[in-house]
């Protein structure tokens, strides 16, 4: 049971009290997708260490914890440094650099053990003389590029050179690989042809490894559209979703979760309705972000939860245009709209506070609390 429930101390508005543009999240959804996940996870026998980045919360870090998930995984030190309330065990799955972040990092209380994914000689170099100076031992991952080419070493002979130079320093210790599938885009059901190639540089990249003396202990992967079907792919031993826990408009053209399962969306207020054909919202790119549909059909910026047919097609800083020619819906100026994002991540690191929500009740609210670029 979801523990982010009713609680007469949080019970704070009903929906129309609130001022909008706002973030809700709906906390059945919410609850669902987190146990869906979770039991995939297990079902499978695949450990799962949640990407914290979608949420940045540790309230909602700490459920996924309490459900199994084996430690959590963030993008900034300031990701790390909130989660390190809540978990001991945490990935930075982004490349280390700079002297202030590599101290703050080194500083997270030493009860964390801290793995540090990379994927560059001097990213080694600046972690391990980093970790001498704070004697703190340090795991890391090789980042490979399979496919989404953003960052990775390129071949499972330069993972082999770097493990072995990481095994070079004292208080780094080799613990795997990680990839981030992040371009398998297609349908779930279309996957066959990237999980045949991804499962073959797996196989590979392990071997390579092997022969050259090198154990990966763990082999770390999986975004939330690829998540379902990472099972397939021998050898990966751990999933890093993260947009799962709330879902958004390209997740579900994906056919990763149903409509159904957006948890997250952003309450506006039609303030005008003057121009025929459309209906302007307080939701403009200053709430909805400016994301674009990727690697799947649909225009627009969101569309609304109870009526995707209408779309957010025009926004201004404050100004959202929902295009009405789908729909026979005419709303009233005043009225309000939930609207799902295109790619909800972007959205909550819009939004200081989000408030969790059952029907028109507001139940609890929380601060986006691991906020902020670094
Ligand atoms: C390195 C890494 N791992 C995991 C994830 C989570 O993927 P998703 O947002 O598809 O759940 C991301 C997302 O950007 C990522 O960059």
């Amino acid at each position: 049971m979801l523990t982010l429930r009713t609680d007469t101390a949080e019970r704070l508005a009903q929906l129309q009290e609130l001022e909008t543009p706002c973030a809700l999240v709906d906390l059945d959804r919410l609850a669902t997708n987190l146990d869906r996940m979770a039991s995939y996870a297990v079902l499978h026998g695949l450990a799962l260490r949640p990407h914290v980045k979608t949420h940045k919360s540790p309230r909602i870090a700490a459920e996924q914890l309490r459900l199994g998930a084996v430690g959590l995984t963030c993008a900034t030190p300031r990701e790390l440094e909130v989660m390190s309330d809540v978990s001991h065990d945490l990935l930075l799955a982004y490349p280390l650099l700079g002297d202030s972040k590599l101290k703050r990092v080194m500083n997270l209380p030493r009860s964390v053990r801290l793995t540090v994914g990379l994927d560059s000689m001097i990213a080694v170099d600046a972690l391990g003389e980093a970790a001498e100076a704070a004697d703190r031992d340090v795991e890391v991952l090789v980042e490979v590029d399979l496919g989404m080419h953003r960052v990775g070493v390129q071949s499972a002979a330069e993972a082999l050179a770097l493990a072995l130079h990481i095994r070079s320093r004292p208080l780094l210790r080799f613990a795997g690989v990680m990839f981030y599938p992040g371009h398998i885009r297609e349908h779930v059901q279309q996957q066959d042809q990237n999980l045949d190639r991804l499962r073959a540089d797996v196989s590979d990249l392990i071997d390579v490894l092997r022969r050259g003396g090198v154990e990966a202990r763990v082999v770390s992967g999986g975004s939330t559209p690829a998540a379902w079907r990472m099972h397939e792919v021998q050898g990966v031993t751990e999933v890093r979703p993260g947009t799962y826990v709330y879902n958004d408009r390209t997740t579900a053209a994906l056919g990763a979760c149903a409509w159904d399962d957006c948890a997250f969306t952003v309450l506006g207020t039609v303030v005008s309705t003057a121009v025929p054909g459309q209906a302007v919202v307080d939701c403009g790119a200053k709430a909805l972000g400016r994301e674009p549909m990727r690697g799947v059909e649909g225009e627009g910026f969101g569309a609304l939860l109870d009526r995707p047919e209408v779309v957010v097609t025009r926004m201004s800083e404050e100004h959202g245009v929902l295009d009405l020619s789908a729909s026979s819906w005419r709303p009233r100026v005043g009225e309000l709209v939930r609207i799902v994002p295109n790619h909800v991540c972007i959205v909550v690191h819009l939004n200081d506070v989000i408030h969790g929500v059952r029907g028109d009740q507001v139940e609890a609210s929380w601060p986006v609390a691991a906020r902020g670029r670094t």
